[in-house]
């Protein structure tokens, strides 16, 4: 577990301020466009007999193969057996593959580059191990209820910052050359149910919310897509026509393959004629029943499913496989999922994870500077998050129990750890080099952790909350979270702390908000910090920030309410009906409700003034129409509007900021919501240094769906531009008049 060297990383990580050098890392492959794509995609097909396209588009079954999904090779076209393997975190079942971040936590460090790297990094341990298609990243869940077993998976409840952090991840996972599959399309925003539920969604809500974040997978190039269990509108999404052919392939241009979650197709003659491209894994779990395979080349041969289906289906799945490269010279397969063996594939991407551990971890209270610490003489560490879990880190399958510190949820998104940094071994490393006493508790007992605390300078509570994939109970969670009260009593175990100690750290491991109130406003709760679901790194990470190597520049990718209720989303039994535009900050905006933090804080260890607003440019008014390029509309991906605004760190520290632009709607565009992120930066100051935010607003930016029209349409009057440190923190505003 220890046996590695720690990375330097601490320092050198707010040099990253200027110079990009993780660019200079990252494997970069040219990503040919669709076209050339096609070219050789067709020329393969005219080769191919209805036979060999069949076993293209069906899997081999479950479990009959390596990798999680598994098709045929053609050899006549030097097609291998492609690969399909999980997950959005790091490649499932090897272990040596990275555990990285998970996408929320990926999310909070509001960090293109480090999320973009973080992308490549994960194609280059996929391709190495020969997986062609790697399952993710994920837009769905959005994250609208935040109990949501899996929203952890996916990246935030607001649609532009999931949608910039998939594209991100996209184009770093292809430029390693495998290809993404953008999941899980769409509406599938619980575990209860997930396999029989219908998710009605109004179409307006569907682009602006829940379409939004794939319509950008779409724009970087996904080379798939995988369809959810749930239904939408009371057809199944493995063969809604409705949103496969129309959104999907005919609004948003997209010209890669769908393929079915595990099971999620129903039928042979719908899925196919719905638009469904490869059905995996090819058969039910209990390996009987095989709804495309011969059931497809019947329906071909009498007539009930087009020949042309099937090549449009063929189609895409070669032009996919090469528009990535993965006709030249690409590995195979060297791991077996139902073996679990050692591939040392992880290289130094290590890095990336200690710095989304670090620059992931939002400060949510510091009261009188609090933190950093600085050689304190004693330090208590207690809660069962603070170690790993005694009977390892990779005790329970899949991530399914929660017995040590929370660095991933469960469910198929996870990845064996090849080794875990829990908080208390990074602490005592840091200890010993400031002769630091510590004493413990790591259970979750209250009386025994007040007992560790009573006579330290400092106790630092490490509490949690997890979540996952309905298949694993864990505790009573059967995925979706009871409720959004921290696991094992941990608001009892931090009260009975701060009962007895006056300097009292809570540190939180989560795979989403908690209601924070039972000991946020206790004077001797000296400091909060969130630190997220931040991987294999996440004690290194943590003790950049507790000691101060790093400033904390996290920023919440959603609301913390003070009373659960206030999101107005919960997990439904039967089908969900309750869909609007308000969801998250959105919501609290428009109904007034004051969050405990509000979507977009974090606190750092100096502070940083706004000014100097400009903003230049205007769109024409009216419908995007025209051209189409992938991703829909050509026009609506042209930037429109340029905002800049200074930001000076004036505080006593280098530190990065998180500047936030949030544009409201003029009233002309009915129902908007108040505000709605349109754009962020991440700016890297020495103390006493000024940059410039640069914004770029594209069309799409400041439209809104008009479900009449079926257009995007910007309106007419004046829209709010407002820049700040938070969704509530607006420190310049400005307008543009249309
Ligand atoms: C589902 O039904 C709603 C309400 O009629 C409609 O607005 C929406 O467009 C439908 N979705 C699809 C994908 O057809
Ligand atoms: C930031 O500004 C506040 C208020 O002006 C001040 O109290 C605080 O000490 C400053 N913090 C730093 C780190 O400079």
């Amino acid at each position: 577990m220890r046996a590695y060297l720690v990375p330097l990383l601490a320092t050198a990580a707010l040099s990253r301020a200027s110079a990009l050098p993780n660019e200079a890392k990252q494997e970069k492959r040219a990503v040919s466009d669709w076209a050339t794509a096609y070219t050789k995609a067709n020329s393969a097909l005219s080769r191919l007999s209805l036979n060999d396209k069949i076993s293209i588009v069906t899997g081999t079954g479950w479990q009959a193969g390596n990798c999680v999904g598994n098709t045929k090779a053609v050899g006549s076209i030097g097609y291998p057996s492609l690969c399909l393997q999980d997950g959005p975190l790091g490649v499932r079942y090897v272990l040596g593959a990275t555990a990285f971040a998970a996408g929320v936590h990926a999310a909070s460090t509001w960090d293109r580059d480090l999320i973009r790297e973080r992308g490549n990094f994960l194609g280059a341990e996929a391709k190495q191990l020969g997986i062609h298609v790697q399952l993710g990243p994920v837009a769905g869940p959005l994250g609208k209820i935040p109990t949501g077993g899996r929203n952890w998976e996916g990246f935030s409840p607001d649609p532009y910052l999931t949608g910039i952090a998939i594209a991100d991840t996209i184009e770093g996972m292809q430029e390693a050359g495998v290809q993404a599959c953008a999941k899980h399309y769409i509406g599938n925003e619980q575990e209860r149910g997930r396999e029989q539920m219908g998710s009605n969604i109004p179409d307006r809500v569907m682009h602006e919310l829940y379409l939004w974040p794939f319509m950008d997978a779409v724009h970087a190039n996904a080379a798939s897509f995988m369809c959810s269990y749930n239904k939408i509108n009371g057809s199944y999404a493995c063969e809604n026509g409705g949103i496969l052919n129309r959104l999907l392939k005919e609004e948003l241009n997209f010209q890669g393959y769908v393929l079915s979650d595990w099971n999620a197709q129903h039928t042979t003659v719908g899925s196919a004629n719905g638009g469904l491209d490869m059905t995996m894994p090819g058969s039910d779990f209990e390996k009987r029943n095989i709804l495309w395979g011969p059931a497809l080349q019947s329906a071909v041969q009498g007539g009930q499913v087009q020949q042309s289906r099937v090549d449009d289906m063929v189609r895409r799945i070669l032009a996919a496989w090469y528009l990535v490269g993965q006709d030249q010279g690409y590995p195979t397969a060297t791991f077996n999922s139902w073996r679990i063996g050692q591939r040392d594939v992880g290289g130094n991407h290590r890095t990336n994870v200690r710095a989304m551990a670090r620059d992931g971890i939002v400060l949510l209270k510091n009261t009188d500077n609090a933190l950093p610490l600085s050689k304190p003489k004693s330090i208590a560490v207690i809660g069962s998050d603070a170690i790993v879990a005694p009977r390892g880190a990779n005790a329970c399958a899949d991530r399914g129990c929660n017995d040590g510190t929370l660095a991933m949820g469960w469910g198929s998104g996870t990845a064996e750890f090849p080794y875990l940094v829990a908080p208390l071994d990074a602490i005592r490393t840091q200890a010993q080099k400031d002769g630091t006493t510590i004493t413990t508790s790591t259970n979750d007992n209250a009386q025994q952790g007040a007992n560790a605390a009573r006579n330290a300078d400092y106790a630092i509570v490490c509490i949690n909350s997890d979540s996952g994939e309905g298949y694993i109970i864990v505790e009573g969670n059967a995925g979706d979270r009871i409720n959004l009260d921290p696991w094992h009593n941990g608001n009892a175990l931090v009260q009975a702390v701060a009962a007895v100690n006056k300097k009292t750290i809570v540190v939180i491991h989560s795979v989403g908000p908690l209601i924070l109130e039972p000991y946020i406003d206790n004077p001797n709760v000296v400091a909060v910090v969130w630190a997220g679901l931040p991987g294999q790194e996440s004690g290194n990470g943590l003790v950049d920030i507790l000691y101060g190597a790093a400033s904390p520049s996290g920023k919440l990718p959603y609301t913390i309410a003070k009373r659960a209720n206030d999101y107005g989303t919960n997990i439904v039994s039967g089908d969900d009906s309750q869909w609007d535009l308000f969801i998250d900050y959105r919501r609290f905006d428009q109904q007034n409700i004051t969050p405990r933090f509000e979507f977009g804080f974090g606190l750092s260890y100096t502070n940083f003034t706004y000014s100097d607003l400009t903003i230049e440019g205007k769109p024409t008014s009216g419908p995007a129409t025209g051209a189409k390029i992938s991703g829909g509309v050509k026009v609506l991906w042209d930037d429109v509007v340029t905002v800049t605004a200074k930001i000076t760190n004036s505080g006593g520290v280098a530190g990065a900021e998180v500047p936030q632009l949030y544009i409201g709607l003029p009233s002309s565009a009915p129902q908007a919501p108040p505000k709605q992120l349109r754009g962020f930066n991440k700016i890297k100051l020495e103390a006493g240094a000024s940059g410039t935010a640069t914004f770029k607003l594209r069309r799409r930016d400041l439209s809104y769906w008009d479900s009449g029209r079926q257009a995007w349409v910007v309106p007419t009057g004046d829209f709010t531009v407002s820049v700040g440190a938070s969704s509530r923190d607006i420190r310049l505003t400005g307008k543009i008049t249309v």
